[in-house]
């Protein structure tokens, strides 16, 4: 972090100091809720949480070499005291980025794909300087400001995630920390309930864009027309990506290779390049682009692209996990989350790795609910069944209660018969048939909406030792 006094954070946040012999003592940063994270000069945000108060962590802070604690109340050490931490965190980070003029601030949001595209990002503009990023999906009221307050006098990019699950979200976040640069990703129906609609979701996403400043850039979906749309609620330039004809950052030629990654011609202002992505599964082709925009603006030319998107890993886990058994069954963990546009790019990576004719391999999708779906919540379900058997996917696992049986019946009723589709009430169940049928050669998707926990049943088939093969996805 950038270093400041207590003083200086005192004022920042708008807080009192207390049993401070020295309001000049520098904090060095970190800035950390978890005690256990403590490195001397940093200081300690007394966070009061569910099971425990950060509160009673004080001392061990301090004794571990925190320069002070952001506390709610004194604590009998060094303490900057406010009437709420996580607001006063959120101050602290707005006053710090305020003071790094040199560091560009890239804010996302989206449906999904958020953490996917900004894992992307950070790899893409970690090549051309020190790049803070929010880690995993750590994009919460603490998380966020914790990340931003990360930035030190050399960073260059700041890249945060950004969250939305009511109207407002976003405009607060951009509050404390203002975004040049403005992605918005999609406009699915991740917390519909919430919202009502997805002209609702759009709404709230929108306002990533309204608070991008008139010299800053809106980066928008060209292919999604609510995010289109945003275009009209900005005062900054807009850069499109996608696939649409209109998109100045434009995937062509997209095509899965024999492995299930994409692969498709970036065509750029700069020129166009082949690129070839590490990442199983369609949907990470608006992913890569939707980051190819971004690194664009940040200074990019399209070769410089071409080469660090085909190098880019993932960051974050279970989004496409490969991993191969020693008895060469191949087990793709992708239970971090599901909805229809990814179920349909998970089935599609999974026909593409199990192959065709002599040398195919057997496929097997275990899949789960997708939950927050609201009125389309059936059909959407029936129609993953019936895309399953288009694929010939060899064996379909419906995983649950009316959904599953639902995605099931759909299944049966595009032909499938046999054992070619079968509906299993839980996780428990799913493992002890895996357990059973799985043969060597054999690859296993498994994906669900995060809630249903099917993680577990990926984990159970990789529990006998396993060989990564190191990609991730
Ligand atoms: N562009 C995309 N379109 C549709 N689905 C996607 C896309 N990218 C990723 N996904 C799906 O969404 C899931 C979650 O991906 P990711 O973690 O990147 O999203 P997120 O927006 O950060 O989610 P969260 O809201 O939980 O933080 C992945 O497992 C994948 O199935
Ligand atoms: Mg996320």
């Amino acid at each position: 972090m950038i270093p400041l006094t207590l003083a200086e954070v005192a004022q920042a946040t708008g807080g009192k100091l207390h049993d401070v012999p020295d309001p000049q003592a520098l904090v060095t940063g970190p800035v950390v809720h978890d005690s256990r994270q403590v490195v001397p000069g940093a200081l300690f945000a007394a966070v009061v949480g569910e099971r425990v108060d950060g509160h009673d962590f004080a001392g061990r802070a301090v004794a571990e070499g925190a320069v002070a604690v952001l506390a709610s109340r004194p604590v009998g050490v060094p303490a900057v005291v406010v009437d709420d931490v996580v607001a006063g965190l959120s101050r602290l980070a707005h006053a710090v980025t305020a003071r790094t003029a040199g560091t560009t601030v890239v804010g996302l949001t989206g449906s999904a794909g958020k953490t996917s595209t900004k894992d992307l990002i950070a790899q893409l503009l970690g090549g051309l300087g020190p790049t803070v990023y929010t880690e995993g999906s750590f994009n919460n009221e603490i998380g966020f400001p914790l990340t931003a307050l990360k930035v030190a006098d050399s960073t260059r990019f700041l890249v945060l995630e950004m969250g939305a699950r009511h109207k407002g979200d976003i405009a607060h976040l951009t509050g404390i920390v203002r975004p040049s640069i403005g992605l918005v990703l999609n406009v699915g129906t991740a917390h519909i309930g919430e919202f009502g609609s997805r002209e609702g979701i759009a709404e709230a996403k929108g306002e990533m864009v309204e608070a991008l400043p008139p010299e800053g850039c809106a980066v928008l979906n060209a292919d999604d027309p609510l995010v289109r749309a945003m275009a009209a609620r900005t005062q900054a330039r807009v850069l499109l990506f996608g696939e649409s004809a209109e998109a100045q950052i434009r995937g062509e030629d997209v095509r899965l290779d024999a492995s299930g990654r994409p692969g498709f011609t970036l065509v750029t202002p700069s020129g166009s390049a082949p690129v070839q992505l590490r990442l199983y599964g369609e949907h990470h082709v608006s992913n890569a682009l939707a980051a190819a925009a971004v690194a664009t603006e940040c200074g990019m030319d399209v070769n410089q692209l071409a080469v660090a998107l085909g190098e880019a890993g993932s960051l974050s886990r279970w989004r496409m996990e490969l991993t191969d058994r020693p008895d060469g069954v191949t087990v793709i963990n992708d239970a971090y989350n599901a909805n229809p546009d990814s179920m349909r790019a998970a089935l599609r990576a999974l026909a593409a790795i199990g192959g065709r004719g002599p040398g195919a391999r057997r496929t097997w999708a275990v899949l789960g609910e997708m939950r927050e779906l609201g009125e389309d919540s059936l059909a959407e379900h029936d129609a993953v069944g019936r895309l399953a058997v288009r694929l010939d996917i060899a064996t379909l696992v419906a995983v649950g209660g009316r959904e599953a049986a639902c995605m099931e019946l759909g299944a049966r009723n595009e032909g499938s018969w046999g054992e070619e589709s079968v509906l299993v009430s839980d996780v428990d169940a799913a493992i002890a048939l895996l357990r059973e049928q799985v043969a060597p050669g054999d690859v296993v998707l498994v994906k669900a909406s995060r809630s249903v926990g099917l993680e577990r049943v990926a984990e159970a088939l990789l529990a006998d030792g396993v060989v990564s093969n190191g990609a991730g996805a």
